[in-house]
């Protein structure tokens, strides 16, 4: 039995509204449809490891409300363990409210509740398990303190540790110190760098992954969505990986679900570069299906495009040699 990939992070329900475009400040807008889905950034990596078909673990928390009894038999449902995610008392489980446009962009506002209640303390509870972890996973829908806790704790551990800087806020370099992957993407690298939202482009990503790498992670991984990721590593490795062409509809969870390829990937041996395009292609995937949770890409579905894709390379290769 391989080592699990443990997550530990925040629960949501996701309550989403499409519609031909977001609206504007003041504006009111007739949408399309809404939907309900189990989301939050760390479950949806949870379950996007579990589709893959790897043994994960989830450290979270939820209300003691429906919401909270509803998002844990959703996980437990596709095999993800939840040993330790609890319940927290009086509080509400975390909520997030998603506007979906014609494109396939979002917008997100998140109510914390209960994620904002998993502290140091609840990891202590659960050293064992961490202890027992190939990778872990986190992202910032928790309490930083959690968060700095978890990184040095797997830093003693010598487990590696992904941060998905995400929602974008500020983290102090005691933590990015012991962080092994930082995987923003184009929205949080440009608020971790100080630079306006839309300012990072092919062009400049490589010095701004030069300054992420520069405030502590052993490796950066900025996710540009359809316009690929690039890693840079303290080792020395700067490389573009290109994505997946694909017909999105709903970017919901792709960055979640390119994490947990990354995860699944690294821990299966890959080299970063093959984990990041695997990674790649389970977060491409996810954008062709609504939802979150839900647009999880299964291991069998990710290996057909990978073969399709090589197919078309291949193609292309053996028109060239004719001519
Ligand atoms: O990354 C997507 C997730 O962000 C959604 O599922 C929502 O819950 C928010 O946490």
């Amino acid at each position: 039995m391989p080592s699990p990939i443990v997550v530990v992070g925040s629960i949501n329900l996701d309550l989403v509204c499409a519609g031909k475009r977001i609206p504007g400040p003041g504006e009111t807008l007739k949408g399309d449809k809404f939907q309900i889905f189990h989301g939050g950034k760390g479950a949806n990596q949870a379950v996007g490891v579990a589709r893959l078909g790897y043994p994960v673990n989830m450290i979270g928390k939820v209300g003691d409300d429906d919401f909270g009894k509803r998002l844990r038999r959703g996980l437990r449902d596709v095999h993800v363990g939840i040993r330790h995610v609890s319940t927290a008392k009086a509080v509400c489980s975390g909520v997030a409210l998603i506007t979906v446009d014609g494109t396939g962009q979002n917008s997100i506002t998140v109510i914390p509740g209960a994620n904002d209640r998993l502290l140091p303390r609840d990891l202590e509870k659960s050293l064992s398990l961490l202890r027992s972890a190939g990778m872990i996973l986190t992202q910032l829908e928790i309490p930083m303190e959690t968060v700095e806790y978890l990184c040095a704790t797997a830093r003693r551990f010598g487990i590696p540790v992904i941060l998905d800087p995400a929602p974008a806020r500020p983290i102090p370099r005691k933590v990015l110190r012991n962080v092994t992957y930082l995987t923003p993407n184009e929205t949080e690298t440009c608020g971790l760098c100080g630079l306006a939202s839309g300012d990072l482009t092919p062009a400049n990503v490589a010095s701004v992954a030069e300054l992420l790498l520069s405030s502590g992670p052993s490796g950066v991984i900025v996710k540009m969505g359809s316009r690929g990721a690039y890693i840079a590593g303290a080792d020395g490795l700067r490389c573009m990986v290109p994505t997946f062409k694909v017909k999105a509809i709903d970017s919901t969870a792709a960055g979640d679900a390119f994490n947990a390829g990354l995860a699944v990937g690294l821990v299966g041996g890959m080299s970063l570069v093959d984990a990041a395009r695997y990674g790649a292609a389970v977060g491409a995937l996810s954008a062709t299906r609504a939802g979150a949770q839900t647009s999880m890409p299964s291991g069998r579905e990710v290996a057909r495009l990978f073969q399709s894709a090589e197919g078309r390379v291949r193609r292309v290769h053996e028109t060239r040699s004719r001519s």
